[in-house]
């Protein structure tokens, strides 16, 4: 079954304005032996983001399209040109070849920026801000430390940053020049798993002692209103997260960004042993698109099949890429770690992640 109902009348190359850009690579800064930061030129109009968000790249790798999130390293508060900032990962396909083929002049294809891992600024919040980050999970944080410590002279900013070794540690020297820059109010502690010889600061994995000996006296000294932002790696994250509850921290104060699940596998999951076809209609940029989505399908997938310029990213109910809002009908969505519960509150889904559970289901996609 298949029909478009033509709502309005946009070209194609209309449409993928609405959606993607073309920024042009500025320049490149070698981080740490694996890690490199790339700064795009301005667009035209400027690039418009919250610190915090990310940029989904497009790349046509071995002749196939990849499409990868990468947090903004740079906040547009205080940095001229934006940047992400990529950590090569042991055989992983795109943070190789940006580390390997960025280079000032190149052209590259992104998604609008997105993203839920972001706060609001104001030069009279009065606040703390505690910190958690673990290896490149200190991208996003950085572009948040910068906009919190240039405008918010009230507020104060506390970082727990986990790294391997010493010549890991990302953004080493421009924390070092924050810390000087705003005397008492970033107070920053670096963690190291593997130091070498030369290291006289802290040892070990991020557990939960560290955590609660950093954090207890902000969360106890309940004078100022705290919030906290997590980022790393998942065993980090979780253990972060609980230990900021039992602290206690409300729900609402911890923000968090995952960059990966580990997916379990054989997990016995009901919408996948759904052995219907179910009809879905997709209102994408005002058009409608009906179709079936085959038993074992997620509804991307479906309209990815169908040849719909659906928007995606991380296919794993991260990234928010997919986002579409339920207009009727019910899905099972199996991942909606990237969705606030304010987004589900409002009928938000991920199409990556979600099944039709009934016949009546319409979604649209902004
Ligand atoms: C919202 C968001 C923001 C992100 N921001 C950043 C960022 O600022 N900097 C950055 O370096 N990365 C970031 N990432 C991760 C990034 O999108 C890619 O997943 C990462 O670069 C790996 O891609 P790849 O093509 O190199 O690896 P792939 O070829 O996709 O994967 C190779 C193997 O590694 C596994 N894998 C994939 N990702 C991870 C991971 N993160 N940890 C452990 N195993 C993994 C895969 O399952 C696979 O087995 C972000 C992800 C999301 C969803
Ligand atoms: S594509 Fe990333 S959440 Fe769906």
């Amino acid at each position: 079954m298949r029909f478009n109902l033509f709502k309005k009348n946009k070209t194609e190359s209309e449409k993928k304005e609405d959606n993607y850009l073309t920024l042009r690579i500025r320049e490149t800064v070698r981080e740490t032996p694996d890690t490199v930061t790339v700064y795009f030129e301005q667009p035209e109009p400027f690039l418009d983001y919250k610190p915090g968000q990310f940029l989904t790249l497009l790349l046509e790798i071995d002749g196939k399209q990849e499409r990868r999130s990468y947090s903004l390293c740079t906040s547009p508060f205080v940095d001229p040109f934006p940047g992400i900032t990529v950590k090569r990962l042991k055989g992983g396909l795109v943070s190789n070849y940006i580390n390997e083929h960025f280079h000032p002049g190149k052209r590259v294809t992104v998604m609008k920026p997105l993203g839920n891992f972001v706060s609001d600024y104001h030069s009279q919040n009065k606040r703390r801000y505690g910190m958690v980050a673990g290896g490149s999970g200190i991208t996003p944080i950085m572009g948040i430390l910068k906009s919190i410590l240039v405008n918010e002279p009230h507020s104060e900013t506390h970082l727990l940053y986990c790294s391997r070794s010493e010549e890991m540690i990302i953004f080493k020297e421009a924390i070092e020049t924050l810390h000087e820059a705003y005397p008492g109010r970033l107070r920053v502690w670096h963690q190291l798993s593997q130091p070498g010889p030369a290291w006289a600061g802290a040892c070990g994995r991020m557990d939960k002692e560290t955590i609660k000996s950093f954090f207890s006296n902000l969360i106890e000294s309940r004078e100022l209103e705290t919030r906290f932002f997590v980022c790393g790696p998942e065993g980090m994250m979780a253990t972060a997260k609980t230990t900021l509850r039992e602290l206690g921290a409300s729900e609402e104060s911890i923000l968090s960004e995952s960059f990966y699940l580990e997916k379990e596998v054989n997990e016995p999951n009901e919408a996948l042993t759904e052995l219907v076809s179910r009809p879905v209609t997709i209102v994408l940029e005002g058009e409608e698109h009906a179709f079936d989505v085959e038993p074992g399908k997620t509804i991307l997938e479906a309209g990815l099949e169908e040849g719909l310029d659906m928007p995606y990213s991380c296919q794993s109910g991260l990234c928010t890429a997919c986002r579409g809002k339920l207009l009727s009908g019910e899905v099972s969505m199996m991942e909606d770690a990237g969705l606030s519960e304010k987004e589900i509150a409002e009928g938000f889904i991920l199409c990556c992640s979600s099944k039709p559970s009934n016949s009546e289901v319409k979604v649209n996609i902004e």
